[in-house]
C-alpha cells in the first residue's frame, strides 16, 4: 500500500526501524485489556515486526511531526474475499491516547478503502466495555449494527473455564458515510 497522509499522520507499511515505538506499547499490560494476547518481549516485538513489514495487514500510524509511530492499524479483508469486506482493528500507544489519532487514522483508511479498494462493507467488532474502541467506530461514521451477548473470550479463569465477553459489531457500506 501507498501512504495515506491526513492532517497530522502517515499511515503506511511498517518498516524494519518501528521496532522500538511497536515494543514501547505491546510490551504493556494495560493495551491487551480488550486485545488476545499478552505483553511482548523485544525479541517477539521483532519477530512480529519482520513479519508484518512483508504485508499490508497491519499499517503503522506515524506522527507528520517528527516521526513517532504511535499506534497500528489492522485491515484483513475476510473471507470469502468477492463480499469486498474488510475488518479493522486497532492498538495506539497509552502515552497518546485521547487525542484523536485513532479517529483520525481509521476515516482515512475507511475512505481508502471505499475510494481505492473497492469496498463493498467495512466491519468492526469490539467488548462493549471497551469504551474508547466503540467511540472512535462511531466517530468514523460506522454503524452498532449488533450486540452478541457473551460471544468471544480472550482469557481463562484459573480453572481453565472461559472469561466470555460481549461484542459489539460495527460496519458501514459503500456510499452511506457522510
Ligand atoms: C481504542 C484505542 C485504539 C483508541 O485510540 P485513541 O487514539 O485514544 O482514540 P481517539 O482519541 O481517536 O478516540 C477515543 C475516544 O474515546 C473517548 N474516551 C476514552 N476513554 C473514555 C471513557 N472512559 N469514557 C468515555 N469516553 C472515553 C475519548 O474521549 C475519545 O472521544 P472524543 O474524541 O469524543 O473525546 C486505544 O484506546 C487503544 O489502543 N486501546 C488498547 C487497545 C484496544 O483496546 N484496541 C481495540 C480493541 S477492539
Amino acid at each position: 500500500m501507498g501512504e495515506l497522509e491526513t492532517e497530522r499522520l502517515i499511515i503506511r507499511n511498517h518498516i524494519p526501524s518501528d521496532g522500538d515505538d511497536l515494543f514501547e506499547y505491546l510490551s504493556l499490560p494495560e493495551v491487551y485489556r480488550f486485545e488476545p494476547g499478552n505483553p511482548l518481549s523485544r525479541e517477539d516485538t521483532e519477530k512480529l515486526l519482520s513479519r508484518r513489514c512483508g504485508g499490508d495487514d497491519f499499517l503503522a500510524v506515524v506522527l507528520k511531526d517528527g516521526g513517532k509511530m504511535v499506534g497500528h492499524l489492522s485491515f484483513h479483508l475476510t473471507p470469502p474475499e468477492e463480499f469486498l469486506t474488510w475488518e479493522l482493528g486497532y492498538i495506539f500507544n497509552p502515552r497518546y491516547h485521547n487525542r484523536g489519532y485513532c479517529t483520525e487514522a481509521s476515516s482515512a483508511l475507511i475512505e481508502y478503502a471505499f475510494g481505492r479498494l473497492g469496498a463493498h462493507r467495512i466491519v468492526a467488532y469490539c467488548d462493549p466495555e471497551n469504551i474508547p474502541s466503540w467511540k472512535v467506530l462511531e466517530k468514523t461514521g460506522m454503524i452498532r449494527e449488533g450486540h452478541f451477548p457473551r460471544r468471544a473470550f480472550f482469557r481463562r479463569d484459573g480453572r481453565g473455564n472461559p472469561l466470555w465477553h460481549d461484542c459489539y459489531a460495527y460496519g458501514i457500506l459503500e456510499g452511506t458515510k457522510k
